[in-house]
């Protein structure tokens, strides 16, 4: 048996167009959803993705501003950004593209947004409402893959579900989304003793550790729903590759479901994050 192919490139394409829909019923007097970015330094993985959010928030029928810091900004300056963004009428999302630099303190400038504009959903007030079963942004990774594995599996209620990582973007909001679902739910991470032995009782396997191809086959409970959200670029054969977490080769082999790298759960994140500013300004008007 080989598993069925998760399309995360043509879910969101749906995702995108119902925002999309959204935003057009406004009409002509109603003011856009506004979304702004802010990216610190020169990154090269970043600005893909800083570009990326662009494109697809005026595809979507919102406005979107971008603002562009050196390298060496300081937290003070990055701070004000913030502070007038917050201040804007016309921006209801606001997302501070991670990483950044290291004279910056993460936590602080995360905990300067404004939680109702929070579309990262990574301020410690929606941390805590997500984690107190309460309206809350939620992170756009997760939520793409929550909506993935609803859409496979309807209710997953009672699901054996095994988290490997835990950091703070995906692994932990991604246990508080399935828990929140009724899943059991294991999180898994480096010091995991036996971690292939904790993946083989999951009936949803979420690998989020940033390591390429770590689980591997033999890891999988047969006919588990597997989704894949490391991004790993390697050289391999004298040529670049994207690679996920999840050895697909020999995963599709004994998984029921999987997606794949590219095209899973990587497109599902910008759709999410066009949702999360539409609920963000329906929030605010
Ligand atoms: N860098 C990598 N993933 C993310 C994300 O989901 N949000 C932000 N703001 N930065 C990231």
């Amino acid at each position: 048996m080989t598993a069925d192919i998760i399309d995360g490139k043509a879910f969101a394409a749906t995702v995108r167009a119902r925002v999309a829909a959204r935003v057009a019923e406004l009409g002509d007097n109603e003011m856009v959803p506004g979304l702004a970015v802010i990216l610190v330094g020169d990154d090269p993985a970043s600005q893909v993705y800083v570009r990326n959010k662009r494109k697809q928030t005026i595809e979507a029928g919102m406005r979107s501003e971008e603002v562009r810091l050196g390298a060496d900004t300081s937290e003070s300056e990055l701070l004000q950004h913030i502070a007038r963004l917050n201040a804007d009428p016309t921006i209801h999302g606001i997302l501070v593209q991670l990483p950044l630099p290291p004279q910056i303190d993460t936590l602080r400038v995360l905990d300067a947004v404004d939680p109702a504009k929070d579309v990262d959903g990574f301020h410690v007030t929606n941390v805590g409402r997500l984690a107190t079963g309460q309206a809350a942004m939620v992170p756009c990774t997760p939520l793409g893959c929550l909506m993935l594995l609803k859409d496979r599996l309807g209710s997953l209620a009672g699901r054996e579900a095994v988290v490997v990582g835990r950091s703070n973007i995906v692994g932990k909001p991604m246990a508080q989304l399935l828990l929140r679902e009724n899943c059991t739910v294991t999180v898994a991470h480096s010091r995991t003793r036996d971690l292939a032995e904790v993946c083989r009782r999951a009936e949803i396997l979420v690998a989020a550790v940033g390591q390429p191809r770590l689980v591997k086959g033999d890891w999988i409970r047969p006919g588990a729903t597997v989704i894949d959200v490391g991004i790993n670029r390697i050289e391999e054969d004298g040529k670049s590759r994207l690679v996920g977490d999840v050895d697909f080769a020999s995963a599709i082999e004994v998984a029921g479901a999987i997606t794949p790298v590219p095209g899973g759960v990587g497109p599902m994140t910008i759709a999410c994050l066009l949702a999360n500013t539409l609920t963000a300004y329906c929030r605010l008007h």
